[in-house]
């Protein structure tokens, strides 16, 4: 896949920029411009984005900030807000920011009602678990959350629950997704039927690990309790597909319900999201719409160079396409945050890891790259080092609250300090000639500190960008996500494919219907390749 090509008319403008970066050193433009900082800086929601660590100077900068023009970007983010049909291999609007609005806009009056109902409806929920009201079927309060469900049923709420911790509230949360029965039987281990309470989260209520993993907790709850009614009072469902909640046995009462036009990567706002409001309490869910609401705002009012979405999307562009960044790694100094790389692994690949453009013509240039990442520092002692002296290129965003709710304020100073270095040394690097000094300071003889000193050589250089908040309360979060879920919406336009659809996760499924009816003897081995036939003949085997 080449990178060029980029059907826009600033692209061959952007290419010669990148051709003149080549020479062009970070450390050099730092240096030459004590204002960078402050000029190459955006904010937004509570949220600080310092860019000024990447390889970009103000020409190339102002040749990527053309492309919001030259693509309209403008209209394609009012299409989305509106309400538009933008999803269009699934003919469906794309309205996670209805879910955090407070006014609608007026064609979706409807819609936004909904909504409110369904906050009410969880909010009620909350209060009835949480006061000790909704008990279970030795009438007792529950004591423990379980959801039950699978990407972006699994992984925003998981994410946030995790993230803020500091916030939690009495009731224990706890997450599973994967069809390994290891997952729910870990989960289940140390809990008590009696209070314990499932939320069975599914958009379709079709997605085989989530149904499987809901059986075996129903099966799991009825072992102890002395009657099938307890389902009800122990099982809660979040769905589109309400008649197949019903056939599962979950009453219509304990079920709020989720829409078509709410992607599951785009979904936490959503009753998806019940678990994270039982773990925070009603009032800590409100400040997390309220702080992606505040994103929301900026996002759509804000011109683009200083436009924190815009720009953060014009550099993953800029990387990508013009650059030969095939990695991103987002790295969050703060031990909560420890999921978000999974979270936006489904929001940037599973929304853009795509091959055609919205009309159905190969790309000719590169799409969304691998994102990766770990909480820091712990990643300094594992792959930082492919980040500092490894062959390939990985722009990294650093993710970093600057106070912690932690009372040993010495050790959260010195994890701030680790993440500031870390950028530092990504710029900065280190020369042939500085790393024979180091050896010969530490003690090393003169010719073998020549031998050791290439090894030590860091080229620096290396692109990064710093986000930072006051404190990571559900607020700041809600505007953190909302940040890459917009990030992720512009970059997708600007490689004209279709962000909120994901036909490539559809193969698997099917093959592996066809694997596991094999192997119980059905007809469609015949379906199977040949490798395919092999491992289950080994899988067979006593
Ligand atoms: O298989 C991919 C996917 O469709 C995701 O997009 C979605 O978030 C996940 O499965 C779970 O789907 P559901 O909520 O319908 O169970």
């Amino acid at each position: 896949m080449t990178t060029t090509d980029l059907p826009w008319p600033s692209n061959t403008a952007l290419r010669a920029h990148a051709k003149r970066h080549e020479q062009l050193q970070v450390s050099e433009l730092l240096s030459a411009d004590r204002g960078r900082p402050a000029d190459f800086h955006c904010h937004a929601a509570g949220i600080d984005l310092d860019y000024s660590r990447q390889l970009l100077d103000v020409p190339a900068r102002e040749a990527l900030i053309a492309l919001v023009a030259e693509t309209d970007l403008a209209s394609a983010r009012e299409a989305m807000f509106e309400g538009a049909s933008i999803n269009h291999t699934e003919q469906r609007a794309v309205l996670h920011t209805l879910l955090r609005a407070q006014t609608p806009p007026s064609g979706l009056t409807t819609e936004f009602a909904e909504i409110q109902q369904c906050l009410q409806d969880q909010q009620a929920w909350v209060d009835a678990v949480n006061s000790g009201q909704h008990r279970g079927f030795e009438d007792q309060p529950m004591t423990d959350i379980v959801n039950i469900g699978i990407g972006g049923s699994d992984l925003g709420p998981r994410m946030v629950v995790q993230a803020l911790t500091p916030y939690h509230q009495q009731l224990q949360v706890h997450f599973c997704a994967n069809i390994d029965p290891a997952d729910l039987d870990t989960t289940l281990s140390t809990l008590n039927p009696a209070t314990t309470l499932f939320i069975i989260c599914s958009k379709t209520f079709s997605t085989e690990e989530t149904l499987q993993n809901a059986a075996a907790a129903r099966r799991w709850l009825l072992a102890a309790a002395p009657d099938p009614s307890a389902v009800a009072q122990h099982f809660l469902a979040v769905s589109t597909n309400l008649d197949a909640v019903a056939e599962f046995g979950i009453p219509a009462d304990n079920v709020l319900p989720l829409w078509n036009w709410v992607g599951g990567r785009y979904s936490l706002w959503s009753a998806v999201g019940w678990s994270i409001a039982f773990a925070i309490g009603n009032a800590g869910f409100k400040q997390l719409l309220a702080g992606a609401q505040a994103m929301d705002e900026h996002f759509r009012n804000t011109p683009a160079a200083d436009n924190m979405p815009i720009i953060m999307s014009l550099l993953e562009l800029w990387s990508v396409n013009y650059q030969g960044g095939s990695n991103q790694a987002v790295i969050p100094y703060d031990h909560h945050l420890g999921r978000l790389p999974a979270f936006l692994q489904q929001l940037s690949m599973e929304s853009n890891g795509k091959r055609v453009t919205n009309d159905g013509t190969t790309v000719g240039y590169a799409t969304a790259p691998v994102l990766w990442g770990e909480e820091g520092s712990n990643g300094q002692h594992s792959f930082h080092q492919l980040l500092h002296q490894g062959t390939l290129l990985c722009p990294v965003d650093f993710i970093l609250p600057l106070t912690s709710h932690s009372d040993d304020k010495d050790r959260h100073r010195r994890l701030v300090a680790h993440c500031i270095a870390q950028g530092q040394a990504l710029t900065q690097g280190r020369d042939l000639q500085a790393s024979e000094d180091s050896l010969i300071q530490r003690g090393t003889p003169q010719d073998e500190a020549k031998v050791l000193a290439p090894h030590l050589v860091i080229p620096g250089n290396r692109s990064c960008s710093t986000l930072t908040c006051q404190q990571l309360t559900p607020h700041a979060l809600g505007a953190l996500i909302a940040l890459y879920e917009h990030k992720t919406f512009c970059s997708g336009h600007l490689w004209q494919i279709n962000a909120f659809d994901q036909w490539g996760v559809e193969l698997g499924k099917e093959l592996s219907a066809n694997v596991s009816e094999a192997m119980q003897g059905g007809t469609s081995s015949g379906a199977l390749d040949t490798a395919a036939q092999a491992l289950l003949e080994r899988w067979q085997q006593p």
